[in-house]
């Protein structure tokens, strides 16, 4: 049983191009040098297979297709341009949800009228394989959107951040996730025109939008970005599935690429944070700081300074290891904390920065900031290059950043963070810690004993305000 291809062959050069620019997208996204060609890249890899999916089928409302992508391309421009940097993870997250569901979408289209799509017999019965991708990407799609409304939710603050934990939920997620998959065997095997073909799609979309429901709610704000990243890959997955039933090759292409990077990228800041997968999946994570009121202490001894103390302090330094972290990104303080860089170089001062894998809310985000406020790329250095460095430094000047410093995560077994590599500031001379309060915590929502060492000086202010007070006094 085979697929009534229709696409020229023309349209198939043009669709493997744009696979091609997807893949140089990719590449050219893994460090900051390239990234703008990069960005560039999948631009156009995006405009080759829009232009030809257009122009290689006989399209009955092609008006009505260029108001939708007009209504879609204006909506797309004016989130970009006002979207603030920190409400990134859950624009991705909103963006995924509408994934999920144009897969779900387009696969009940298919099923609705299958002639349409080029997936039935002469009698109107959809072929076997064609069930397989249509089940598979309707139910990958509505995990995807009803998972990623959560996540946005849950990021955005609509809904709180902590883990909502419902009894056996094991036991229902198995049974829900079981039932799905018997539903989609029963579909593809069930004869065809027989007494499935009615509801059992349907069913499969609504037990796939609980189950998404289901998966996400247990998993506590720290995981989020995880979260994110996989249902980035299962969007990319349920897009692969339809590009089968479309017979779309650059949809399978993109689908899979998405589907893989996703999962890599998951992967990555699992292992940055030292949990495994399965246990961000299972969730639960933060649950028992939500319990016991997590937040650090406040009532312990601790020193602070003002911005002339810090200044003096950065001037008669040697070595300046700077740690960026999510507080810089809330503050903007990025372009005033690159002035204060070039000030102290030209006073001699060696700075550097130390960025964490998981700094902030998103993969690469601190980079992304230093690069806008046009930080020179060499100085600016992974955990593991420059890790070994703090014990030669002066000062570790730490803005915003907080888990990431935190050692607990090195001694305390009992915390959230434990085993996560973290940046030992604390082997600096003197550690200056730029945050507006003893009383905020960090995302995991615990402790940071560092706060309270000698060698610490809190300098508790907005980090954009007390950098440009630096700045002055320097
Ligand atoms: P956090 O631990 O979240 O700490 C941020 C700190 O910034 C807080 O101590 C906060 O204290 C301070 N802050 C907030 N607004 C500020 C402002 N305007 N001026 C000055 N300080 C401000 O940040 P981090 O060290 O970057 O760690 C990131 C966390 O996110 C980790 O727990 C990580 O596991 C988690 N996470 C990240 C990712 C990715 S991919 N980045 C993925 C998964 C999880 P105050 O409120 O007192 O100011």
């Amino acid at each position: 049983m085979e697929h009534v291809v229709t696409t020229p062959a023309w349209a198939l050069i043009a669709y493997l191009i744009s696979g091609v620019l997807f893949i140089l997208a990719l590449r050219g996204l893994s460090s900051p040098d390239t990234s703008r060609a990069g960005n560039r890249y999948g631009m156009a890899g995006m405009l080759i297979a829009v232009v030809t999916t257009l122009v290689s089928h006989e399209l009955a409302g092609i008006l009505e297709i260029a108001i939708a992508i007009a209504i879609g391309g204006a909506a797309g421009l004016i989130i970009a341009r006002k979207i603030a940097m920190t409400d990134m993870p859950q624009l991705v997250a909103a963006f995924h949800s509408l994934v999920g569901l144009a897969a779900v979408l387009v696969a009940l289209a298919a099923w609705l009228n299958p002639a349409a799509f080029g997936i039935a017999d002469a009698v109107g019965q959809i072929f076997a394989v064609s069930r397989v991708e249509l089940a598979l990407g309707a139910a990958i799609g509505a995990i995807t959107f009803s998972g990623s409304v959560i996540a946005f939710a849950k990021l955005n603050g609509n809904m709180s951040g902590a883990p909502i934990i419902l009894p056996a939920r094991h036991v229902i997620n198995f049974g829900t996730l079981a039932a799905i998959l018997i539903l989609i065997a029963l579909y593809v095997l069930a004869p065809a025109g027989g007494a499935g073909e009615g509801w059992m799609i349907p069913v499969i979309v609504l037990l796939s939008f609980i189950i998404g429901f289901l998966l996400i709610i247990p998993i506590g704000g720290a995981d989020m970005p995880v979260v994110v990243s996989m249902l980035n890959s299962y969007s990319g997955w349920a897009a692969a599935a339809m590009g089968f039933t479309l017979s779309n090759s650059a949809m399978i292409i993109t689908g899979a690429l998405v589907g893989s990077s996703g999962a890599i990228l998951s992967y990555i800041m699992c292992r940055a944070m030292n949990r495994s997968f399965i246990s961000v999946i299972a969730g639960g994570f933060g649950q028992d700081a939500a319990a016991t009121g997590g937040g650090p202490a406040i009532d312990r001894p601790y020193k602070t300074g003002s911005a002339d103390d810090a200044a003096f302090l950065l001037k008669n330094a040697e070595k300046v290891i700077i740690v960026p972290g999510y507080g810089m990104a809330v503050a903007q303080a990025q372009h005033v904390l690159r002035e204060m860089g070039d000030i102290l170089e030209e006073q001699g001062v060696d700075v550097r920065y130390a960025i964490h894998p998981v700094a902030g809310r998103m993969p690469g985000h601190m980079n992304v900031l230093l690069a806008e406020a046009n930080v020179d790329y060499e100085k600016v250095f992974e955990l593991e290059d420059i890790n070994s460095d703090f014990g030669q430094a002066d000062v570790a000047f730490v803005i915003g950043a907080n888990d990431v410093t935190n050692p607990a995560a090195k001694t305390d077994k009992t915390s959230p963070i434990y085993g996560m590599p973290i940046l030992d500031v604390e082997k600096a001379a003197t550690t200056l810690f730029i945050k507006r309060s003893m009383g905020g915590a960090g995302y995991a929502g615990v402790e940071n004993e560092l706060f309270f060492r000698d060698n610490t000086m809190m300098l508790l202010s907005d980090a954009k305000k007390m950098v440009e007070e630096i700045v002055k006094s320097l």
